[in-house]
């Protein structure tokens, strides 16, 4: 007798096709026994508390494994706790996430930790629904707090583990709908095992990562699920998963503003709502303007121009907008009073500046 719980290989037999919800059944054996082996030694793995789960996958969800490392040692060892993060201080919050972008992610982990401070007595709640109301808390990251860390049987797909499951089916509907996710969360959460749902996942989005990569050909000979794998009998690696199309980037001109006094520079407070909300920036204007109008702008009657130089062009792409920019510094004798005057140490080591103007503070500190 056949069984799809087979470990490691998962043959059918001539003459009989698993259907959607056995073939999905049938990869947790194979999983497990691979993330026995395979999974990766990381910060957060070593011992998946709810908090710790919880932070390490908001910043998974910005950045690869590598890059998110630092980052997560450096916010445990400020934040170490809910309490720790409610009360933070918004501009260590900010400078703790500087660089990895997406600043509401961070904001709403600090509404979140509010509420659970506030609701929830500091402890993080278990069930998938109450962790689904937190700001910020997705199905995704609901799923893996709750498998990861309290080893409920709940699903986490996330774009990874979308890509293994439409290839193991052959699936060619559209991963960027909402509803096939939807459809694969619900199966996932009738075919997965109890008892093993942590491991589960984090092999899913392992495999997802390593085995079944984005780009190019993925490594199927080292991926537990081939023998169940309908995209690689059929070979369709090029065509599953399927993305529908994306709406294109809106493209905003700017012009950065560059304001310099001896060791000081014009910054400003972005506002609270919005994109980079409360982040530091450099004065900026819509559009590109030409060397002659920024000039104009600094003229005053019976004033020396200050001088104005071209401090060349940079290209930022957000998930919705993508900043095109032009740079001029311009040295004047104060800095305007509308500005924060920031020490130009302070840019680095004190005000959160967003990396769309990562090129602009190189080229202040002569690094480009
Ligand atoms: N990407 C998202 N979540 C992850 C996790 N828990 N481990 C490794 N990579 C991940």
């Amino acid at each position: 007798m056949y069984s799809v719980y087979d470990k490691l290989q998962v043959l059918e037999p001539e003459g009989y096709s698993l259907d959607r919800r056995e073939r999905l059944a049938a990869m947790n054996g194979p999983v497990l026994s691979w993330y026995e082996t395979h999974a990766r030694i990381l910060p957060w793995r070593e011992n998946p508390q709810p908090y710790s789960v919880w932070i390490s996958e908001i910043m998974l969800q910005q950045t690869r494994v590598e890059a998110v490392k630092p980052y997560f040692s450096r916010f445990m060892d400020a934040l170490p706790d809910v309490k720790a993060l409610a009360e933070a201080d918004e501009e260590l919050l900010l400078k703790l996430w500087e660089g990895l972008g997406y600043y509401n992610r961070v904001r709403n982990l600090q509404r979140a930790a509010r509420i659970i401070m506030e609701e929830y007595h500091g402890q993080i709640p278990a069930e998938y629904e109450e962790l689904r109301k937190l700001p910020g808390i997705g199905s995704y990251t609901a799923g893996a707090i709750a498998s990861i860390a309290y080893g409920k049987p709940e699903p986490a797909v996330d774009g990874n583990v979308l890509r293994v499951l439409s290839r193991v089916l052959a699936s060619r509907e559209d991963i960027r709908k909402q509803a096939v996710k939807r459809r694969f969360e619900q199966e996932l959460r009738q075919t997965m095992e109890t008892g093993n749902a942590g491991a589960f996942n984090q092999s899913l989005i392992e495999i997802g990562a390593i085995v079944c990569v984005p780009n190019g050909r993925p490594r199927c000979g080292q991926c537990p699920l081939s023998s169940i794998c309908l995209t690689r009998r059929q070979e369709l690696w090029d065509s599953v998963p399927f993305r529908g199309e994306k709406k294109p980037r809106r493209v905003e001109e700017k012009t950065i503003l560059l304001i310099e006094s001896g060791t000081r520079i014009a910054i400003r407070k972005r506002p609270e709502r919005g994109l980079l909300a409360s982040m530091y920036e450099f004065p900026s204007l819509d559009g590109r303007k030409t060397e002659d109008e920024v000039r104009a702008l600094f003229r005053k009657e019976g004033k020396q121009e200050p001088p104005v130089c071209p401090a060349g062009d940079a290209v930022h792409i957000f998930s919705h907008v993508e900043w095109h920019m032009t740079g001029y510094r311009i040295e004047v004798k104060s800095i305007p009073e509308e500005y924060l005057a920031a020490e130009r140490e302070e840019i680095r080591g004190r005000y959160p500046i967003p990396n769309a103007f990562s090129a602009y503070i190189k080229r202040i500190f002569g690094e480009s």
